[in-house]
């Protein structure tokens, strides 16, 4: 007898997430995709617009209607832009639906760095005190427990998991820590916008951000939780012709001068039984360091980090897909945790090369 899939819905499923979401659970063992949202092409063949799923699925996109997507699943992943969600989830979860939302309506332990970062009052406190921040390599334990997990930013979740460990160790200045991000095209969603046109966007390497990027607060948020308090972060994004992948270039100051081989005992030891974090340093080739060329496709995030003795600064570099290990591969890493599946379930894919 075959064993009975879990139903899942999917909110934004036209959108770039949605589509990497639908790419992943389409070849899940244990899922059966049964909704997928699109208010824009509710009726229309879901591989129109995802033609890379074309002849995998027949499915087309459902109208959004909360009822029939709580009727008729066990849990439902929001992918949809920030201050959507927030209004739909707790609705959801009081009908004993499991959510995993990608947008940052969860994110953010404390409500009040809701108007600071994103302009609104959050509207219930009650369930964000319960969401569980969706980094499997730093809290899967709570993950497994969740019935909400509000997966983190792409260039949030690249810098936090180059920093954590060096913070967690205690070794370097809290208040000066400075993340400079590049990162592709599909980072800023479906919707075109004059500066994502084509003209406009293509060869670039354009700061847009400077300071004040809203992932800022997650970085530090995780940060104070594993180091202490009092970290101070900068994060600086720039767009880069590329259409997935993120480069995040973190320098930070060590207290006391520090060795390679120090550094290599921190990070083995975080990192060391994590299926997705590779730590990367070859003596020889032209992938030597973290590339987010090499992990394109991919669940991994690979780190890699150096002493600069003339400054007394290390720097570490971290590259993810955006889409995957940034987005819907963590989301499902977290669904395969809360359903006490292998956490790579249908995740084992290699990067692209070349791509
Ligand atoms: N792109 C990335 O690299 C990335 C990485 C990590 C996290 N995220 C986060 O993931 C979320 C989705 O990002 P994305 O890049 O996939 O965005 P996107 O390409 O713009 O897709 C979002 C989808 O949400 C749907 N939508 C918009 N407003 C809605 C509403 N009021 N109710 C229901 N559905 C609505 C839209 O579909 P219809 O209009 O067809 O309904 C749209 O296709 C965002 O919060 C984003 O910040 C994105």
């Amino acid at each position: 007898m075959s064993e009975e899939r879990l139903k899942v819905a999917l909110v934004g499923a036209s959108g770039y997430g949605g589509g990497e979401l639908l790419r992943l659970l389409l070849n899940h063992p244990k899922v059966e995709v049964s909704i997928a949202v699109s208010r824009r092409l509710a009726g229309e063949y879901v591989f129109r617009t995802h033609p890379n799923l074309r002849s995998r699925t027949n499915l087309r996109f459902s109208p959004m209607e909360l009822d029939n997507i709580m009727n008729e699943t066990d849990l439902v992943f929001f992918s949809t832009p920030h201050g959507v969600s927030k209004d739909l989830v707790p609705k959801v979860l009081e009908s004993g639906i499991k959510v995993i939302d990608l947008s940052a309506d969860f994110r953010l332990r404390n409500p009040e760095d809701y108007p600071r970062w994103y302009g609104w009052e959050h509207p219930c406190p009650d369930v964000l005190k319960k969401a569980v921040y969706g980094i499997p390599e730093l809290h899967r334990e709570e993950i497994q427990d969740a019935n909400l997990v509000a997966c983190p930013g792409c260039l949030a979740l690249s810098g936090i998991l180059e920093l954590v460990p060096i913070a967690k160790a205690g070794i370097i200045e809290k208040e000066k820590i400075i993340v400079d991000s590049k990162i592709g095209s599909s980072g800023s969603g479906e919707s075109p916008s004059p500066s994502t046109h084509h003209p406009e966007r293509s060869g670039v390497v354009r700061p847009y951000m400077p300071a004040g990027h809203r992932h800022t607060a997650e970085i530090e948020q995780e940060l104070n939780l594993f180091g202490g308090e009092g970290h101070k972060v900068g994060l600086s994004a720039h767009a880069v012709d590329i259409v997935r992948g993120i480069l995040s270039t973190a320098h930070v100051f060590p207290l006391e001068p520090i060795e390679m081989k120090s550094l290599w005992k921190v990070y083995r030891g975080a990192y060391r039984d994590e299926p997705f974090v590779r730590l990367v340093r070859d003596q020889k080739g032209v992938y030597r360091l973290a590339d987010p060329k090499v992990v394109v496709g991919s669940n991994f995030c690979d780190i890699s980090f150096e002493v600069d003795s003339h400054l007394n600064r290390v720097i570490l570099c971290s590259a993810i897909d955006n889409l995957v290990k940034g987005a819907a591969g963590s989301a499902v890493q977290s669904m395969n945790i809360i359903h006490g599946w292998e956490e790579t379930l249908g995740l084992e894919l290699m990067g692209f090369h070349p791509v």
